[in-house]
C-alpha cells in the first residue's frame, strides 16, 4: 500500500532526526548517504528528497546507495576481523536474500559487482511470507516459519528443490510455494497427516538446500576469498549454519561473513557504511539530478 508507506515514512523521518540528536546545522556529519533504490517508489522518494534538502542546507556531499549494496556492507559492521593478519575479502560471492531479492553477486572489489544469478519469480523471503500466510502464521513469515520449524521434521515431506540442477545460478521459488499449498489442502482432506511444524521444517529445508547448493556451485566456479550472506533472510539460523558449515567443510580457507542478527533486516547503519565506502572513492551524487529509482540495479 504505497500511500500508507509514504505517509508513515513522512511522519517518522523528521522525528527520527530529532531522536538521533543530530545538530540542527549538521555539525559532526561528513557525508549524507541515502538509499536511492531499489524499493517502493513513494518511500524512496521521501528519503531521497530529504537527503537532497539536508545536503543543500548543511552543505555536505551526498552519496546514493543501492539498498542491496547496503545489505552486503552490513557484514562489515563489527565483523570481528583478525586485525593482526587480516584476510582478503575480495573477490567475494554474495548471496543476498530478502523479501524482494534473491541474488548471487560476484563482488570483485568495493563497488565492483557482477550479477551471476537471481530469482526468476518470488524472492526467498517472499516465499517464506507467502507460505506463512498459507499456514495461518503472522507477517513477516520468515521468523514465524523458522520458529515453528524448530519442532518439525525437515524430512517429513520432500518438497521440490526448484532449479537446483540447472546449469546457471538462477532461482525460482513460486513452484515451491504451490507445492506447499497443495500439501496444506491435502492435509485438511486427510485430517492432519502432516502437522504444520513438519510442513514449515520441510519447506525451510527445501529453500535452504537450494540456496546453499547454488551458492557452493558459484564458489566452485569463481574461487572467491569469502562468501557473504546478507538480507533479511540471513536471520534464518538454519540457513546461516548450513552455508557456513558446508563452506567450512569443503573450503576451510574461504571466510564466511553474515551480519550481526540486529543488522539482518533493513537498517540505516548498513546504508551509512556502504555510503562511507563510496564517499572514500569520491563517488558523490549530484543533488540537482539524483532521483529515486525503484528498479535501481547494482550492476
Ligand atoms: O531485507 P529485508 O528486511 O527487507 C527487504 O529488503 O525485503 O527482508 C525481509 C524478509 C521478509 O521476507 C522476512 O520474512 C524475511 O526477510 N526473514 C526471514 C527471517 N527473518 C526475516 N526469512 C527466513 N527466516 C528468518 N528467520
Ligand atoms: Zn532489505
Amino acid at each position: 500500500m504505497p500511500d500508507i508507506a509514504a505517509r508513515e515514512h513522512s511522519s517518522v523521518i523528521f522525528p527520527m532526526l530529532k531522536e538521533l540528536g543530530i545538530e540542527k546545522d549538521g555539525s559532526g556529519i561528513d557525508v549524507i548517504a541515502v538509499t536511492a533504490g531499489p524499493g517502493l517508489a513513494p518511500a524512496l522518494r521521501i528519503g531521497v528528497e530529504l537527503g537532497k534538502v539536508l545536503t543543500w542546507i548543511w552543505k555536505k556531499p551526498l552519496v546514493a546507495v543501492n539498498h542491496l549494496e547496503g545489505h552486503i556492507y552490513s557484514v562489515l559492521i563489527n565483523p570481528k576481523p583478525n586485525t593482526q593478519n587480516p584476510k582478503p575479502i575480495f573477490p567475494a560471492i554474495c548471496l543476498i536474500v530478502s523479501g524482494g531479492h534473491t541474488e548471487l553477486i560476484l563482488m570483485k572489489d568495493h563497488g565492483i559487482y557482477e550479477l551471476i544469478g537471481m530469482t526468476r519469480d518470488d524472492a526467498a523471503g517472499e516465499a517464506f511470507d507467502k507460505v506463512a500466510k498459507l499456514l495461518g502464521l503472522e507477517y513477516p513469515g520468515g521468523p514465524a516459519i523458522s520458529k515453528l520449524a524448530e519442532n518439525g521434521n525437515p524430512d517429513a515431506i520432500l518438497f521440490p528443490r526448484p532449479m537446483i540442477d540447472s546449469d546457471d545460478f538462477d532461482f525460482s521459488f513460486s513452484g515451491l510455494k504451490t507445492a506447499v499449498k497443495k500439501k496444506t489442502s491435502e492435509r485438511s482432506e486427510m485430517s492432519e497427516m502432516y502437522n504444520t511444524a513438519d510442513i514449515a521444517a520441510s519447506f525451510q529445508q527445501a529453500v535452504v538446500e537450494t540456496l546453499v547448493t547454488k551458492t557452493m556451485r558459484a564458489v566452485e566456479k569463481y574461487h572467491p576469498q569469502s562468501v557473504i550472506l546478507s538480507g533479511g533472510v540471513s536471520a534464518n539460523k538454519f540457513l546461516r549454519t548450513s552455508l557456513e558449515q558446508t563452506l567450512h567443510k569443503q573450503h576451510p580457507v574461504i571466510s564466511f561473513y553474515a551480519p550481526d542478527f540486529s543488522l539482518t533486516g533493513d537498517n540505516a547503519i548498513m546504508i551509512a557504511v556502504a555510503g562511507a565506502f563510496r564517499a572514500k572513492q569520491k563517488q558523490f551524487a549530484d543533488p540537482l539530478t539524483l532521483v529515486a529509482d525503484p528498479n535501481m540495479r547494482l550492476v
